[in-house]
């Protein structure tokens, strides 16, 4: 089966089997199947996060779970779940058009809500740790047994999370409850936010007008995916400790820097790779975007080993101009 269709690199790859989950009754049968007993096993969501360099030699199951629903409602303040395979971006804008408020600025990001805390999807000053109050899982080891978790259990931190560790091929996340309010609060200050609402003249923004500048200000920088396969930033901004970064900032005084907790420094990749002169880099088919240079495209014909080649030179330049180590933010196989 091409696995094409299901990740966000255009990659040409085939699994050996594929199925689609759309109900959570079939899971225990699918987990007694022979295809899932022999293994591997690679769950997918949007393949938005994926980076695949071969044929995939055992079992792909597309999380196809659907629905959404209030499950508490106390005037200002909602739970809200959504089913893992309900599209991120379509939840979003769901939720705004019901007065439900707070994942505004989390909007167009790709892929499905089942992966939004997987790797704590973030954007414009939030990261959806802030607005997630449960992860609701299934125990693979059990049976599918349902599993809840409460935020601190799920140790989010910048793009990481508990399902990228300990839980990884463990715990199944099968629904997310978000606690979303109808009062707005907008978070306007980060990046180009502001600006472009006084440019469109807007001076008492809604949380509709933010999440509508927020996806004008990631169409104008980010690749969209069905038009030049990418799968978002392909590095995590980089964290070094204060010695080092002093070091740094000593050598390039403009480098983007953010505060990350105690004693470390959070620095802007993009930044690295553009001040290194790879925007726009090209090795055939595979490059660095040329807007965006935290972003990897596949101009067409590139193939995941060509992409991740490309990958590791961008590692390499960054490693020797600057001493910092960039770590790739998909999943890579
Ligand atoms: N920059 C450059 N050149 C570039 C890219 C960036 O100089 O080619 C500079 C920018 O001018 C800015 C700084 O680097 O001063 C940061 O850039 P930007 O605001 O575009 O954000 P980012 O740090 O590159 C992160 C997330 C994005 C998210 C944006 C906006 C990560 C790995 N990426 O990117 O998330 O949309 O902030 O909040 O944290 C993703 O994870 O797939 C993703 C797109």
């Amino acid at each position: 089966v091409s696995l094409k269709p299901h990740n966000t690199f255009g990659m040409d790859v085939s699994a050996a089997h594929f199925c689609q989950l759309d109900d959570l009754a079939r899971l225990p049968a699918l987990l007694a199947d022979k295809h899932y007993q022999q293994g591997p096993v690679l769950w997918l969501g949007g393949g938005s996060n994926l980076l695949l360099t071969q044929d995939y030699p055992g079992l792909v199951v597309k999380l196809a779970l659907r629905g959404i629903r209030v499950l508490q409602d106390h005037g200002d303040s909602l739970l809200v779940e959504a089913a893992a395979g309900e599209n991120w971006h379509d939840f979003v804008r769901y939720c705004l058009q019901q007065g439900w408020y707070g994942l505004e600025n989390l909007s167009l990001i790709p892929g499905t809500v089942g992966a939004c805390p997987v790797q704590n999807i973030g954007a414009y000053g939030v990261e959806v740790k802030d607005r997630i109050a449960q992860v609701v899982c299934a125990d693979l080891q059990a049976n599918g047994t349902p599993v809840v978790l409460e935020n601190t259990d799920c140790r989010f931190a910048y793009r990481d999370s508990v399902f990228k560790h300990e839980a990884a091929g463990r715990l199944l996340v099968t629904a997310v409850r978000f606690r979303l309010s109808r009062q707005p609060q907008l978070k306007t200050a980060y990046g180009d936010i502001q600006q472009e609402l006084d440019k469109r003249g807007i001076s008492q923004p809604t949380p509709l007008d933010v999440s509508d500048v927020v996806m004008a200000i990631r169409a104008s920088k980010l690749p969209n995916p069905a038009e030049l396969g990418n799968a978002g930033s392909f590095f995590k901004n980089p964290v070094i400790g204060q010695a080092q970064a002093d070091e740094l900032l000593q050598r390039f005084p403009a480098l983007p820097h953010y505060p990350a907790g105690a004693g470390k420094v959070k620095l802007a990749a993009g930044w690295l790779i553009d001040q290194a002169g790879l925007k726009g880099y090209r090795q055939g088919d595979a490059a660095v975007h040329e807007r965006q240079a935290l972003v990897l495209v596949n101009h067409g014909a590139a193939s995941g080993s060509q992409m991740w080649a490309l990958a590791c030179h961008v590692q390499d330049t960054v490693r020797q101009r600057y001493g910092v180590e960039l770590e790739a933010e998909p999943l890579v196989l």
